[in-house]
């Protein structure tokens, strides 16, 4: 048996493999690592999968690919989950899972597996997409295996014990034991503390961004370039081609004005609400500044219809939906909208706040003299029927209650 294993060098993944091991006597296992920009060190990680029992490792650095055809398109849909979350963990899945796939065709596995816990969102993005890429792999989830909890792993801290006993390296203690995923778009922190949803989160959580009471008192500003929808520029600096480097640059610039941190309880998938801390500091910037320009690009109707599709469309990326066809064709109606969307935006970063605070585009809809309050080269007297018509419904309905 060869299992493919989504690996992170991270607690919850770390355990699995010795675990495995024993639970499959002769498996063959191999881990996979993207490199998605979570700032570890990748020989490290190699040498700790081998260390923790891997047979065969692969890193792969999947940050062009995980900035230009997962962060971007969904910025473009300016999807979020639950208003607040910028689903940084929820694009990054479908994405791992791929090239984990991809592994397993290579070398011939019967199976992948991850380490995600049976009461998470990550095991649903993780299964739905093998299962959407390769349906006749075997699908391994130690988490949810009644031998594991049989084997006395049932928690993190269990987990930080077993890890112990097998001479694992991890980084965590039981003191400070935060379940973190961070890659180019965020850092998430979820566990302990944060769990209570009546108390305020500690300010030293923060990991790529400052606490607000440490952000500068003066104000910078930072323009972002978009062709058709896609960030081109940073103050003028061209990324083409490499959108991982334009985010790693905003979430420098975001981060030192603590901008896109958020704390909030969301419902999981899975049906219970959980808590958690988030920074996005670049993607903050990215969305405010992509708003900024839909708003003097997008005509009315268009524009109110993306906002719908965006609701469905941060609902599947949450979900783990991503290779989903309707994720798909709503893709093709968001991309066709932002064809116009190309122009320059200046965005305030100030004490957390990222403001846009002008824009421009060629392809601008927005018209000074249609939109001043002088009356000239305008025929006001046509609102008068406007009104009549758009009002009628209103005024029969008045009429009819009046009697
Ligand atoms: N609650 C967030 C989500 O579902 C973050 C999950 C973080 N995952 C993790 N393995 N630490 O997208
Ligand atoms: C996990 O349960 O493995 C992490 C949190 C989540 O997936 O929602």
């Amino acid at each position: 048996k060869k299992i493919v294993l989504a690996y992170s060098g991270g607690l919850d993944t770390s355990v699995i493999l010795p675990w495995l091991k024993s639970r499959y006597p002769g498996v063959k296992l191999y881990a996979f690592a993207a490199e998605l920009g979570q700032g570890d060190e990748l020989e490290a990680i190699e040498d700790k999968a081998r260390k923790s029992g891997a047979d065969g490792v692969l890193v792969k650095d999947l940050r062009k690919e995980f900035a230009e055809e997962y962060c971007f398109p969904m910025l473009r849909a300016h999807a979020t989950y639950e208003q607040d979350y910028l689903l940084g963990t929820s694009i990054a899945r479908p994405l791992i899972a791929k090239h984990q796939v991809l592994y397993a065709q290579k070398i011939g596995a019967d199976a992948v597996g991850h380490g995600a816990t049976g009461k998470g969102n990550d095991q649903v993005r993780f299964e739905l997409t093998y299962q959407a890429l390769n349906p006749a792999l075997q699908i391994i989830s130690p988490w949810k295996d009644p031998q594991f909890l049989a084997d006395g792993l049932t928690d993190r801290e269990t987990a930080i014990d077993y890890a112990r006993k097998h001479g694992i390296p991890i980084l965590q203690t039981k003191k400070k034991i935060y379940s973190q995923d961070r890659n180019l778009w965020h850092i998430s922190h979820e566990g302990a503390e944060i769990e209570d949803p009546a108390s305020e989160p500690n300010e030293r959580v923060y990991a790529i961004s400052v606490p607000p009471s440490k952000a500068p008192n003066r104000a910078e500003y930072v323009t972002i370039d978009f062709e058709a929808g896609v960030p081109v520029a940073v103050n003028k600096k061209k990324f083409h081609g490499r959108g991982h480097g334009l985010i790693a640059l905003l979430n420098e610039i975001g981060g030192r004005h603590a901008v896109g941190q958020v704390t909030l309880v969301e419902n999981r998938l899975v049906g219970m609400k959980s808590r958690g801390v988030y920074e996005t500091p670049g993607g903050t910037i990215l969305y405010e500044a992509h708003k900024a320009l839909e708003q003097i690009c997008l005509e009315r109707e268009l524009y109110h219809e993306k906002q719908r599709i965006a609701l469905k469309y941060g609902e599947l990326v949450y979900y783990g939906q991503w290779f989903h066809p309707l994720r798909e064709a709503l893709q093709s109606f968001i991309d066709h909208a932002n064809k116009v969307v190309t122009g320059q935006v200046k965005v305030k970063l100030y004490k957390g706040r990222a403001t846009a605070v002008s824009a421009t585009s060629p392809q601008s809809l927005y018209d000074t003299n249609l939109a001043s309050f002088a009356m000239a080269n305008f025929d006001v007297t046509a609102a008068r029927g406007f009104i009549d018509l758009f009002g009628l419904p209103m005024k029969v309905r008045g009429l009819r209650q009046q009697s």
